[in-house]
């Protein structure tokens, strides 16, 4: 046990004996815990390797999960990093000082202990004032979270009191800290640059600045078994409060339908003006519902909250990815093992007919009804756009030859290979089908979580694809023959004969009809709202609280 010096650092001037006493402590070979505008960081001089092994200790840390250092001048990073290429400039120009943190190609003085072994290193120039001061005091400084390893990050004094009391030589107490999530980690040592770890910058943000910028799978996934982690923390179970977390999907009726029904859960994890709805459990707030900036803040204030009220199974509400979200979300899957349970009641629903049967006109309908319809026309087309990974996939079933020298489809290629035999064909349908529905199936739950009324995948081959058995129901757009050819003429500019050629390779009304729950007849008078009656009177319930 160490005795924990506890240092005031609240103020760049009036507390600068403290501070000073701080970047003493580090200059000479100690730990100290410093606030930061992201979480509070258990410091040490990032150059010396003995120092900063203290700090694995201290925490309980693996060895071989890298840290951060930190920098109060950007000229400081040429002491560190090897190579600083255009996109670093531009990237620290626009946000530091600030919650991002950078992967760059190491320096040999950089110590091994620092660095995780690893050729390269993550810097970051924090944007809080005594953090700065610090730094500016002494040197840079590799920080990882000061909470012991595992649990939740320290974003508040008494958070690193808890933990560091004992473990570190001092503890500075610098107030509640202002995101709450750590810094966004980018690596700019692989191209297209791959975000790591989201954060208080957000996605968006860095495309703005780098253009492409790709998602490493770990950030809403987990790690699969011998999986080689790109960033070595993402491995690591993380941010766990004792508490058994588990996140349910769906909206706050869903969610309260979900919690009643599974009364062994004792904590409820909810957004602020929530509580109220469930009196009967232990409930702590995570900021607001639209609002990600106040969950970033709030989270791991809130995850220690129900270890503190002693909730032991908790139920989650689900967070948008959207911005901050993400960070929110990476952090909150985490802590809660990636078990996210399915609340959502509301329905998938398949969309299907004939071609010129009117489709497009119930889809336009239910999307005035709050629906989400899902165009597969469309994903058929984006997976086969340039740079669409499927390309790949293809290319290995039907030969390199079928993409262009610029990365394009060589569509006509392709069709004549595909369509040469029967077998060919189903070859082609084998590939693509399940990667639309993949997508779609995708979409819908990211319109279900963003509250769609229901989420429709609108396709023409719904059941010759198996798509009709990941959807709650059917319904199938008829049209009389003589309305259809009409309108495929005048749609798709044919001849009387073309467009008769085209409607008799289809299935007939009956096939339609047979295998949906639900059928419109979709010509000029037909009233769509009164057929889609029996459809929202079954599917689409009213939810109120
Ligand atoms: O906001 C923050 O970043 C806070 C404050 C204290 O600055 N620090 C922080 O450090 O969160 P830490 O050690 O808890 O997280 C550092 C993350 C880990 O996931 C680590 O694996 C990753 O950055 N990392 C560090 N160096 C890396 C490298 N060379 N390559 C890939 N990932 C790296
Ligand atoms: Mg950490």
């Amino acid at each position: 046990m160490k005795n924990t010096l506890i240092l005031k650092t609240k103020d760049v001037n009036k507390d600068i004996k403290d501070i000073e006493k701080a970047a003493e402590i580090l200059k000479n070979g100690g730990i100290a815990a410093i606030p930061t505008e992201t979480v509070y960081g258990l410091a040490a001089d990032a150059f010396n390797g003995e120092a900063v092994k203290k700090i694995f200790e201290a925490k309980g840390r693996p060895q071989d999960n890298p840290l951060i250092v930190h920098i109060s001048d950007f000229e400081q990073i040429y002491k560190i990093a090897r190579e600083v290429p255009e996109s670093a400039k531009r990237l620290c120009e626009k946000f530091w000082p600030g919650p991002l943190t950078v992967i760059l190609p190491k320096r040999e003085e950089v110590p091994a202990e620092t660095s995780g072994g690893l050729d390269t290193v993550a810097v970051r120039m924090p944007s809080n004032k005594i953090a700065n001061k610090i730094i500016s005091l002494s040197c840079p400084l590799a920080a990882p979270s000061a909470n012991i390893s595992g649990f939740p990050s320290p974003t508040s004094f008494s958070h690193v009191e808890c933990d560091m009391t004992g473990r570190a030589d001092a503890i500075c107490d610098g107030g509640d800290c202002d995101v709450g999530v750590e810094s966004t980690v980018i690596t700019l040592a692989v191209n297209p640059p791959v975000l790591l770890r989201p954060g208080g910058i957000t996605l968006s943000e860095l495309r703005e600045v780098l253009g492409e910028v790709k998602v490493a799978d770990a950030v809403l996934n987990p790690m699969k078994k011998d999986e080689v982690a790109a960033s070595p923390g993402m491995k690591y179970k993380h941010y766990s409060p004792k508490a058994d977390i588990t996140i349910v999907r769906g909206n706050l009726f869903e969610f309260k339908e979900y919690s009643e029904k599974n009364p062994e859960f004792d904590g409820i994890l909810c957004f602020e003006g929530e509580e109220k709805y469930f009196k009967d459990r232990i409930t702590v707030t995570m900021g607001s519902e639209k609002d990600s900036f106040s969950q970033a803040h709030r989270l791991f204030d809130a995850l220690r909250e129900l270890d503190e009220k002693g909730a032991k199974k908790v139920l989650s509400r689900s967070p948008s990815k959207e911005d901050v979200g993400l960070a929110v979300c990476n952090r909150l899957y985490r802590a809660a093992a990636f078990k996210i349970a399915n609340g959502i009641t509301r329905p998938v629903v398949g969309l299907t007919g004939p071609t010129g049967a009117g489709k497009g006109y119930v889809g336009e309908y239910l999307k005035k009804k709050g629906c989400y319809v899902c165009d597969t026309d469309k994903i058929a087309r984006e997976i086969t756009e340039p740079g669409s990974p499927f390309l790949d996939r293809l290319k290995e079933e039907f030969g390199e030859d079928i993409i262009n020298g610029g990365g394009s489809l060589n569509r006509k290629l392709l069709a004549q290979r595909a369509f040469k035999d029967r077998e060919s064909q189903e070859k082609l349908n084998k590939l693509t089908h399940p990667e639309i529905l993949r997508i779609s199936l995708e979409r819908c739950r990211d319109a279900l979580d963003r509250g769609a009324a229901a989420a429709v995948i609108d396709a023409p081959l719904l059941f010759e694809s198996g798509g009709d058995k990941l959807c709650d129901t059917v319904i199938c757009a008829t049209a009389p023959e003589d309305v259809r050819l009409e309108r495929i003429i005048k749609r798709d500019n044919l001849t009387t004969e073309e467009a008769r050629r085209r409607m008799s390779v289809q299935q007939d009304d009956s096939f339609y009809r047979e295998k949906s729950e639900f059928c419109v007849v979709s010509c000029d008078d037909s009233d769509i709202e009164k057929q889609l009656e029996p459809f929202f009177r079954k599917y689409i319930k009213e939810q109120v609280l």
